[in-house]
């Protein structure tokens, strides 16, 4: 992950940015998700190159997507500060999630011209 973010020569501030959403986003996975899989991919639009991270889960899914995102809400009884801070640090952000089923959140950031 480090090696990759490395490689697309990020500035460093946005490199920690990603690493430290990539970590909330996994952690969810695990925790709540009963564990993933996260692919990772370099992506081109408009020219311009980024990272992106897709976290997979089969886990129970979330049922109020939008209630997940509020800073302080946790099913966990933890900081809940995962998904808000994750779309806060990345540069796009997408969560797809089915009751049932499980969730889905990509994560793209892009590189400096
Ligand atoms: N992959 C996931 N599968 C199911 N529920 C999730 C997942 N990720 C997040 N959630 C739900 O969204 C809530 C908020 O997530 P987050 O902001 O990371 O806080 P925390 O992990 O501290 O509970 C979680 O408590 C959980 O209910
Ligand atoms: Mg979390």
């Amino acid at each position: 992950m480090l090696a990759w973010v490395t490689r697309l020569d990020f500035g460093a501030v946005e490199r920690t940015k990603f690493v430290t959403a990539a970590s909330e986003l996994g952690r969810n996975a695990l925790v709540h998700g009963r564990g993933g899989t996260m692919a990772i991919a370099e992506v081109l639009r408009d020219g311009r190159a980024g990272l992106q991270l897709v976290f997979r889960d089969q886990g129970p899914g979330i049922a109020d997507i939008d209630r997940a995102m509020v800073d302080g809400f946790s099913t966990a009884k933890s900081m809940g500060l995962g998904l808000g801070g994750a779309r806060r640090l990345v540069h796009d952000f997408a969560l797809e999630s089915l009751p049932g089923q499980g969730t889905t959140v990509t994560v793209t950031q892009w590189k400096r011209r």
